[in-house]
């Protein structure tokens, strides 16, 4: 398996494969390898005739110094998970220089509002970083096409927006989001929880489904008392930080269902310390 920590390395690597017409699907990561990942990189083999996978905790998309520190970095063991599913796979790990150069300078991007509300709002700065990453991500490695789970439905989105509108050449493949049995998101964040919190989870993609339930029947207004109310049932393990029901095109907040359009509800919620979320599709 190959493997490059500098971006012309991989370059000189990759150029003549371009050459050649080899379509090369990419799959960015923070590493801490899960099998949601791995279900991205799959699609990514099949799809595609290169597979690269880059792994970078990005310093720039946290907003809290903790949470960056606190990041699982499980780099030996996401390469063995990568080696085990296909040695044709192409392992970028990029240094800060690499990525930032010797100054991190940080490009301003306009979201048209899809960073205004849930994440972006509960995170300031967090899409600006993730935006830059991949801007420079895509420029390292020129995809044909690039893999986002759905479980990160706001970014997906954004990342849909800028690449459409920077022209970043890429095609942009959703993938569902991979659950555990009790239907928790597989997140690399699940592995800071206890065994005990983690099967107790199970709670929030159950909440999902309910909301979904009665969405054709309900105001939003009353499914968001729902949420609440169910959460705060719970509030001796989990503790609510938004519910939101919006346009999955737009992520503008609904009011009222409109027929013509497609919802989807998002939750973020904390449990032993750690941010969790996820999202559904409603109708
Ligand atoms: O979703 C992630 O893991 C990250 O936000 C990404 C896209 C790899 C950028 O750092």
């Amino acid at each position: 398996m190959k493997s490059f920590s500098a971006k012309s390395d991989l370059q000189t690597y990759l150029n003549p494969l371009r050459k050649k017409k080899k379509k090369i699907g990419f799959v960015p990561t923070m590493g801490a390898l899960h099998k949601g990942h791995l279900s991205l990189v799959k699609r990514a083999l099949y799809k595609s005739d290169v597979c690269v996978v880059s792994i970078y905790v990005n310093p720039t998309q946290f907003n809290d110094a903790k949470d960056l520190e606190g990041y699982p970095r499980t780099v030996e063991s996401d390469i063995q998970m990568l080696r085990h599913l296909s040695e044709d796979i192409i392992v970028y790990l990029p240094t800060n220089e690499d990525i930032y150069g010797d100054a991190v300078e940080l490009n301003d991007f306009n979201f048209m509002g899809l960073d205004k509300i849930m994440e972006g709002a509960n995170r300031p700065g967090h899409f600006k970083g993730v935006a830059n990453v991949v801007e420079r991500l895509f420029d390292a490695v020129q995809p044909k096409f690039a893999f986002f789970g759905e479980k990160d439905f706001q970014q997906l989105r954004i990342i849909q927006y800028l690449n459409k509108k920077h022209r970043w050449r890429t095609t942009i493949v959703p993938c569902p989001t991979s659950r555990e049995h009790n239907g928790l998101a597989l997140s690399s964040r699940n592995q800071k929880l206890s065994e005990a919190s983690r099967e107790k989870c199970g709670l929030i993609y159950e909440t999902l489904k309910q909301v979904k339930l009665k969405f054709s029947t309900n105001t939003m207004e009353n499914l968001k008392l729902y949420v609440e109310k169910k959460i705060s049932m719970h509030r001796d393990f989990i503790e609510l930080e938004y519910f939101e029901i919006a346009d999955e095109i737009t992520l503008t907040p609904a009011q009222k269902n409109q027929k013509k359009l497609k919802y989807r509800a998002f939750i973020a919620v904390r449990v032993e310390g750690v941010r969790l979320i996820d999202n559904i599709q409603l109708n």
